[in-house]
């Protein structure tokens, strides 16, 4: 998985060693679904599959799924098909976002251009739809969809809202809904359905993905303040450059003086550190607390979904789930 800290209860080796031969497995048929009759499309797919990722996605479904009752012969399929979406996604971020790194290597679009990356994107996107309509299961097509719409939405949210100082933090809540706790939140869901949950577990599960997903991508975006490029496997200082104010940027714009607020505008205008050098910023954003809010914020939605686990018949999958959620938010990259 690649986390670098261990949860309290269990620590990152034993909550893989839980699901380990599932994982295998799910790697396989992601492989198997990267082989498409067109070159360009199995080579990033290859490409994207080699190149690590933590795999948090399928690992959640997996868990939800053993945590709601047995897993049924679908549980592998689907826990491929969110990772292919996943990877879907970041094959279109990237050329949105006009990336050059991601998961340590040259992003998709800067080895193969945007044309070819975002039909490849397309491509895998479908496979994935392609994979789940196998289950011929309406609940399971139903999810799917929703979920991409929401993070098409999210990504849609996000372009009108480049470059704006003005972004307050129910704007950034409702972004990151969209775009992230989404499908963190589909991937509870469609665990506990291929477990044979009920639906009071599945309505549960999905809440729990979902404030998990929150504090996933809190953390992003705090990383991209604070990490090392090596470790994180994508640039850092990336967001204010690409025009994106998150959180610790909100936090700390509230307390910010005028003429902060004017070198935070200058990177916004240039599109990078050119007048204004990213520890400048770093420094600002540390001074007036925002990494320490952003981070507090964070730990309150992991906080939310231990509440909701903690409502869960003692099992060994119900405590990983219990320590993912300090794995989300103690991770390095
Ligand atoms: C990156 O997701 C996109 C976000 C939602 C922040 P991950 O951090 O899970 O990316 P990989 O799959 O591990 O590379
Ligand atoms: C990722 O958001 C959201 C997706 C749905 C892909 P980011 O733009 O923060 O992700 P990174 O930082 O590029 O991985
Ligand atoms: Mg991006
Ligand atoms: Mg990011």
């Amino acid at each position: 998985m690649g986390f670098s800290k261990l949860g309290q209860s269990l620590t990152a080796r034993e909550i893989l060693d839980l699901i380990q031969g599932d994982l295998k497995l799910v790697e396989r048929e992601i492989n198997l679904a990267s082989m498409a009759p067109v070159d360009a499309v199995t080579s990033i797919g290859q490409y994207l599959n080699s190149s690590g990722g933590k795999r948090i996605r399928p690992i959640l479904l997996l868990l939800a799924c053993r945590a709601a009752g047995s897993p049924g012969p679908g549980a592998i399929s689907l826990a491929a098909v969110v990772e292919i979406i996943h990877a879907a996604t970041l094959v279109h971020d990237d050329i949105i976002d006009a990336a050059e790194t991601r998961r340590g290597k040259p992003s998709t679009n800067i080895v193969w251009g945007n044309h070819t990356s975002v039909l490849a994107g397309d491509w895998l996107y479908m496979q994935a739809f392609q994979i789940a309509l196998r289950q011929r299961d309406f609940h399971v097509l139903d999810i799917l969809i929703t979920l991409t719409q929401m993070m098409v939405e999210g990504e849609l949210l996000q372009l009108a809202r480049i470059g704006k100082l003005g972004i307050t933090e129910a704007d950034y809540m409702d972004l990151v809904d969209r775009k992230t706790a989404s499908l963190f939140s589909a991937c509870a869901r469609l665990g506990a359905h291929a477990g044979g949950g009920s639906e009071e577990i599945e309505r549960k599960l999905g809440d729990y993905g979902w404030n998990l997903g929150m504090a996933f991508q809190l953390v992003d975006d705090i990383l991209d303040f604070t990490a090392r490029e090596k470790t994180l496997g994508k640039p850092v200082g990336n967001d204010l450059r690409e025009g994106k104010v998150t959180l610790p940027l909100i936090y700390a714009l509230q307390r910010a003086e005028p003429g902060e607020r004017t070198l935070v505008d200058a990177v916004l205008r240039q599109g990078g550190y050119d007048t204004v050098a990213f520890p400048e910023i770093l420094g600002l954003v540390e001074r007036h607390g925002g990494i320490h809010r952003a981070r507090d914020r964070a730990h309150s939605f992991a906080e939310k979904a231990r509440e909701i686990i903690t409502g869960f018949p003692e099992s060994p999958y119900q405590r990983a789930l219990y320590a993912v959620t300090d794995l989300v938010t103690e991770r390095d990259h």
